[in-house]
């Protein structure tokens, strides 16, 4: 027996190392290519006897070209063969030759089976180009694959049913979780309704995924005695442009409705009320210019009232963040630019406003009550707040003063660092510190009487306490009034 001449192709170097070991040296090897053009670069003369195919390369739909190459081929074989580990599987083999117009007629008319030529070679480019990568109809594993073909639509109806059942819970559980405090505002009607649109649509895509992926990783999992490599896909166009399409329609669609739900959110209303909101280290204050009230340490607003806020940061370098979760808008506070928040309080409610901008030791502290209540109830709070502004501070006793001392204690920042129980903080506590010695970081000592409390107050740089870092705001002389202060430190007195 002749020694044959063969040519292997494959883009797989491995596969190609592999035929040659198994041949060893009972054939000669003429050529091993990666890609099928590269034969042509085969001098004439190694012209091969046998074509061995790796049947999972992209080669496989040109190799029957062959004599193409070498017109003069009588009976060019061609092999398909799989290599995976040590297993060979043999898809097909069959006989090609170059052929003329005779050859086609007499292919016609059945009267030439043997050998396979250009009949052959025509079915098996044409079945390959669509379903089949065997060519041979009668293949047992091409009928494998067609039985596949059906169930992969049985899947695609399983997995959609199941995506639209796991939608459907994953839906309804998100939405029935209390993620989302009350709704206290106008505006937060229309946060609502776009956030409850993207929980459905978040609900639906982790379905999609996860259904998918559980899906596969279990029907289609490894059996015990499955060893082969599983179909190589080159791409699918249609798919790629569907998921890149549909998502950017999503988005699109999203981003407009996103784009009307800030417009609506924002939109001046009629009759607004002015609200001044200032800001600073770590507390709040809110002034009503209409009604004149000044530095209140509370917010109070009319039920249904359109308010508008104008804010600011009496800081010189911290921004703040005015956030209501009720009222679901939120809003920073810029030093230097005035920035401004619309609301419309829609239930009475006691609330409570946060910073929510990292701005300090006090941040955690930086709250203020904001309550929405009835016109009458509004109109009365305006109406005692002009009361107790003409109030003299020496109408009251120390103990009124040392009760609004506590309110200002609370609602200014300086709980953020004063403790009133003994524990120290970021600053001295303030429990029995009326008429003790404190010593000074410059190794002097003074008795804390009511003159160094004001002065801490409304200068904290001038007298470091021993052991404590210069980090208190010298804002407070801006944001206190002289009676607050002498509210502050009757409080302080009271902590014996
Ligand atoms: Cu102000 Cu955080």
């Amino acid at each position: 027996m002749t020694r044959q001449q063969v040519l292997i192709v494959s883009s797989h170097p491995l596969f190609r190392e592999g035929i040659v070991r198994l041949l060893g040296d009972r054939a000669d090897v003429v050529g091993s290519v990666t890609r099928w053009e590269d034969a042509r670069q085969l001098p004439l003369e190694r012209r091969p006897d046998v074509i061995i195919v790796d049947h999972d390369s992209p080669e496989l739909k040109v190799a029957d070209l062959a004599p193409l190459l070498w017109p003069d081929a009588e009976d060019l074989r061609v092999i398909y063969v799989t290599l995976s580990g040590d297993k060979m599987t043999i898809h097909a083999r069959h006989q090609v030759s170059g052929a003329g117009e005779a050859d086609l007629l007499r292919a016609l008319q059945g009267s030439r089976p043997e050998p396979e030529t250009t009949l052959v070679r025509s079915e098996t480019s044409q079945n390959r180009s669509k379903t089949d990568p065997i060519g041979a109809s009668n293949d047992p594993q091409r009928r494998k694959d067609r039985m596949k073909k059906r169930t992969y639509t049985k899947d695609f109806v399983i997995v959609a049913v199941l995506v639209a059942i796991v939608s459907a819970i994953t839906i309804a559980v998100l939405l029935s979780l209390p993620l989302m405090p009350v709704e206290a505002s106008t505006q937060a009607q229309s946060i609502d309704w776009l956030f409850d649109l993207e929980l459905i649509i978040i609900g639906f895509l982790f379905s999609l995924i996860v259904v998918f992926m559980l899906y596969s990783l279990i029907v289609f999992r490894r059996r015990n005695n499955e060893e082969a490599d599983g179909h190589h896909f080159e791409g699918h166009t249609k798919l790629e442009i569907t998921w890149t399409v549909v998502p950017l329609i999503v988005v699109l669609i999203l981003g407009f409705i996103g784009a009307a739900t800030l417009q609506r959110v924002t939109a001046a209303q009629p009759e607004e009320m002015t609200v001044e909101v200032n800001a600073f280290s770590f507390g709040w204050l809110f002034s009503y210019p209409e009604q004149g009230i000044k530095n209140s340490p509370v917010m109070n607003l009319p039920l249904d009232q359109p308010i508008l806020m104008k804010m600011k940061s009496n800081d010189a370098d911290v921004n703040h963040n005015f956030w209501v979760p009720e009222f679901r808008v939120k809003q920073d506070l810029v030093p230097g630019v005035p920035t401004q928040l619309r609301v419309t309080p829609s239930l009475i409610g006691n609330y409570t406003v946060r910073c929510n901008e990292l701005c300090g030791s006090g941040h955690t502290n930086m709250q203020a009550a904001v309550n929405v209540v009835s016109q009458a109830d509004f109109d009365k709070w305006v109406q005692d707040q002009a009361a107790a502004a003409q109030k003299a501070p020496a109408d009251l006793s120390p103990e009124e003063m040392a009760t609004l001392g506590a309110e200002i204690y609370r609602t200014q920042g300086c709980a953020g660092c004063h403790s009133i129980d003994g524990v120290t903080g970021v600053g001295p506590t303030w429990k029995g510190l009326y008429e003790h010695e404190v010593e000074l970081a410059n190794d002097t000592a003074v008795i804390a009487d009511e003159a160094y409390l004001k002065s801490s107050i409304l200068d904290p740089a001038s007298q470091i306490v021993k052991g404590f870092n210069p980090v208190m705001p010298a804002t407070y002389k801006d944001t206190l009034t002289e009676a607050q202060i002498s509210q502050l430190v009757e409080y302080i007195k009271s902590l014996k």
